[in-house]
């Protein structure tokens, strides 16, 4: 529920800023023209982009892609990332390790900049066929979601690996974008001395579960905190822990957490993992810094 509120706010300031535009007022979802996304390099910001800007940089083009979210094929209007990271960062943005985005909702993967070399990411900001840019998040309980400012989609229809990489690198509603180079993870690194489990868990936390909880403050704004002050294994029993994580909809009828995808390989395994993960960062409390 401690979501749902946000979201309805969210909806009335996109509405509201449509109608300050002057753009569409009575198609909020249409009101893209007014969008201004940051750039973040070594910690500062870099640039802070309109549509018109982003469009003088690379024009935008039509890309059909297999939406994951709502399994169908959806056209949308869309710049090819590349050009636009070249003409932000410069050609240096190919030797960091990852891209960070940040979403209105609070969701904030970090995507491996290897991956934007062997595909081809798109920001996507409408449909083709002028449509309201949300979606319907089949994943998410069925939510509709406002899709822009920028939604990450990727050239997938011919790719595999795309295709069973499920939806977690498609981040919608983008507002900022930041190089990271050292991702300095220190509060929610396992404490020395853990098992090999618990080391492999925190791996599988950061692909699988960073993008939208915290653990001490680190990580998305999504989702709650997992470890401070009370951490989950404490308070939730050990069998329905393990069933949360693999499907939460077994456990809280209305949820929109995602469980672990199906296709996942060794998925009981990763659970565990994970668990162990959660347990030896329980020993490790901090209270998450004040800012966020
Ligand atoms: C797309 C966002 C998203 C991802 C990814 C995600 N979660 Fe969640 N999670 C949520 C939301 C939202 C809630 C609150 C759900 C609710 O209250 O119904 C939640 C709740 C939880 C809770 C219960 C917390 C409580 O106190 O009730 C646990 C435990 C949890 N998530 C663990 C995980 C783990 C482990 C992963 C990775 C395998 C994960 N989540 C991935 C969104 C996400």
């Amino acid at each position: 529920m401690g979501i749902s509120l946000p979201r309805t706010l969210q909806y009335l300031l996109v509405m509201f800023s449509g109608i300050l535009a002057g753009a569409f007022p009575l198609a909020p979802a249409f009101a893209q023209n007014d969008i201004n996304i940051e750039f973040r390099g070594a910690g500062e910001s870099i640039k802070v982009l309109s549509l018109d800007e982003l469009r003088a940089i690379t024009p935008a083009v039509s890309l059909k892609v297999f939406e994951i979210h709502e399994n169908v094929e959806r056209t949308y209007r869309a710049f090819p990332a590349r050009p636009v990271l070249d003409y932000v960062f410069g050609k240096d943005w190919k030797k960091v390790r990852e891209i960070v985005f940040t979403s209105i909702d609070g969701y904030r993967p970090s995507i491996p900049v290897a991956k934007f070399l062997a595909h081809d990411a798109y920001l996507a900001f409408a449909y083709e066929d002028g449509t309201p840019f949300t979606l319907t998040n089949t994943l998410q309980n069925n939510e509709t979601v406002q899709l822009g400012p920028l939604y990450l989609v990727w050239d997938n229809i011919d790719s595999k690996a795309l295709l069973a990489a499920g939806a977690s690198d498609m981040s919608y509603q983008i507002k900022r974008v930041a190089l990271e180079s050292t991702s300095d993870l220190s509060n929610m690194s396992p404490p020395s001395g853990s098992s090999a489990e618990a080391q492999s868990g925190f791996m599988h936390f950061r692909k699988h579960c960073m993008a939208c909880h915290t653990i001490n403050g680190e990580g998305g704004g999504k989702a709650p905190e997992l470890n401070y002050p009370a951490s989950v294994v404490e308070y939730i029993k050990p069998e329905y822990l393990k069933r949360w994580i693999e499907n939460p909809i077994s456990i809280r009828y209305n949820t929109t957490m995602p469980g672990l995808a199906k296709e996942i390989p060794n998925r009981r395994k990763i659970t565990e993992e994970l668990i162990a993960y959660l347990k030896a960062i329980s020993s490790s409390k901090r209270a998450p810094p004040e800012t966020n």
